[in-house]
Formats: C-alpha cells, sequence, structure tokens
C-alpha cells in the first residue's frame, strides 16, 4: 500500500532541496514524516497552480500566510477541550490520587507534548486545581507551531471546544466573552507554561510524572515514533505515566522499556 502511494507520487531530486530548505526555515525535517507529506505538499502545490518546488518554496519564504497554510496542512492542529473524555477522568480518579498516595506528596508535573491551540494542557491545568496539585506551574505546554502557541497563550475559545467539560466547570473556568466564545481565567492560564519545541530534535526535560503525547505522531515514521518514545520515557520519572492518543497504541511499547498500564496507557517501571 505504502509503496503504491508513494509511486503516485514519486519525489524528484527537487524534493529533496526543498524539505533541506523547509528544514533550515521552520525546523521541521520533513524526512522524519511518513511519505503523505510529499503527497500533502504535492496537493498543496496544485492548489496554488505551482509547477516546481522552488516556486513553492520561495512563496512560502516570503509569504507568511502560505507558510501558515502549509504548516497547518502538515501537522492538523485539530483538538478540544477534555478530548476522549473517559481518558481525562481516568487521570483525574484513578491516576493522580494514585500518584499522591505513592509519593507521599501532591508535587506533580505534567507535560502536554504537541499541545496545539491549548484546549489540552488547560484540560491538565483544570484538573491539577481539581486535585489540588500543589506544583505552582504545573503544566508544561510544548508545540512546533508558533502559530498554535500564541493561540493557546490567548486562551479564547468558541464553546463547542469546551462541550465535554462538566456544566459546573465552565462558569468556574471560563470567562463568557459573547458571541459563543469564551476565554480561561487567569487561575487556569497561571498554571501553564508554554513552550516551542520540536519533539523530534530538541532536549526534553526529566521526572516529569504524567506525559501526554496525543494526536500528534500520526504522521512520523515508525523509527521517529521509537526515538520519540524512547525519549519519553527517559523524561518521565520512574512510575511516570505516557498517555497516548485513542488509536496510538504502541505495540512495541515492552522493546521501548514501557510497561502497559491500561488502553493508551503506558507506565516507566519503577
Ligand atoms: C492534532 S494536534 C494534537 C493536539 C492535542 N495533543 C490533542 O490530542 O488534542 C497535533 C499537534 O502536534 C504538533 N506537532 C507536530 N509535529 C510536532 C513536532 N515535531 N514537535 C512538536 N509538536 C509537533 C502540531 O503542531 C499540532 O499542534
Amino acid at each position: 500500500m505504502a509503496h503504491q502511494e508513494a509511486s503516485d507520487y514519486p519525489a524528484p531530486p527537487e524534493y529533496g532541496e526543498f524539505k533541506k530548505k523547509m528544514e533550515k526555515l521552520t525546523g521541521i525535517d520533513l524526512n522524519a514524516y511518513k511519505y503523505q507529506i510529499h503527497r500533502r505538499t504535492h496537493m498543496l502545490m496544485q492548489r496554488w497552480g505551482m509547477k516546481t518546488y522552488e516556486e513553492y518554496y520561495r512563496t512560502i519564504e516570503t509569504r507568511p500566510e502560505k507558510l501558515r497554510e502549509f504548516l497547518d496542512y502538515l501537522t492538523i492542529n485539530v483538538t478540544e477541550f477534555f478530548r476522549n473524555a473517559s481518558k481525562w477522568w481516568e487521570i483525574r480518579d484513578t491516576i493522580i490520587p494514585g500518584m499522591y498516595k505513592e509519593l507521599g506528596h501532591q508535587r506533580l508535573r505534567l507535560w502536554s507534548a504537541g499541545c496545539s491551540t491549548g484546549e489540552e494542557p488547560y484540560s491538565l491545568a483544570i484538573l491539577a486545581i481539581e486535585t489540588k496539585i500543589s506544583t505552582p506551574q504545573p503544566v508544561l505546554a510544548a508545540d512546533i507551531d508558533t502559530g498554535v502557541i500564541a493561540k493557546a497563550q490567548e486562551g479564547i475559545y468558541r464553546t463547542q471546544q469546551i462541550a465535554s467539560a462538566p456544566k459546573e466547570w465552565v462558569p468556574r473556568y471560563f470567562t463568557a466573552l459573547g458571541n459563543d466564545t469564551v476565554q480561561v481565567k487567569k487561575e487556569v492560564k497561571d498554571k501553564v507554561k508554554f513552550k516551542h519545541m520540536n519533539l523530534i530534535k530538541d532536549k526534553f526535560d526529566s521526572g516529569i510524572d504524567i506525559i501526554l503525547c496525543r494526536n500528534v505522531v500520526i504522521y512520523f515514521g515508525q523509527e521517529t515514533k521509537n526515538t520519540l518514545y524512547r525519549k519519553f520515557l527517559e523524561a518521565l520519572r520512574p512510575g511516570g505515566y505516557l498517555v497516548t492518543g485513542a488509536t496510538e497504541q504502541i505495540f512495541n511499547h515492552r522493546e521501548i522499556g514501557f510497561e502497559s498500564a491500561g488502553s493508551f496507557l503506558y507506565r516507566r517501571p519503577k
């Protein structure tokens, strides 16, 4: 299947040059992604009637809205508060209380790796408040895309984005702005530190208790995924958890060093 798809979109030598220049411009190594990226690049070029990679690169380099479009198309920023809600209630009701018991304190560090426009780290911040995590700024949020980070820092959302939040949390954690939009309250914002980061290339902190990396690795090749999961293992404290997206089973988790702790939940052995 991969072979058939790849040969439908044969990559000419100029694509190699395009990838190199894009990495210089954005820090994103397109080689780390699967073949769909070439196909997606090709589709965007066709959409704009561009015949050469050189022409497309020059457009991206000089027109910020075209760079934005390329990144949007590449990374797909779709997200929402408390996405796949049952996992969130498991974190609140089982994982965090279990850690308190085990550690004998409530100082936890949580990380949303690939945080997009902020819904995931702010959901973590709300859980941190609800479960009384005592770390002053317990949530680290990182993304490669500076545009989504800027949007996250504003913290303004359509009400449909918070549809999975329990009703009583809406007035508690959000200010209604009218026009079907809300803004996360300062108390929630203050719990999150945003950081621009390329998960593939950059160094990670250590001693983290829970890492969420959900719906991020979808376009990464298997080698890139393995490297990333190994980095997550190192970043966790022994006994810490990695939560993946609702379709992102890590089949080789044992080989990487994780133990399975439930569905889409992996633990660094103690
Ligand atoms: C679909 S969103 C997922 C948001 C959230 N985790 C969720 O599950 O709702 C994927 C995010 O991963 C980010 N991303 C993709 N590749 C990345 C990389 N190499 N380093 C950091 N972030 C990356 C994208 O910019 C995008 O914001």
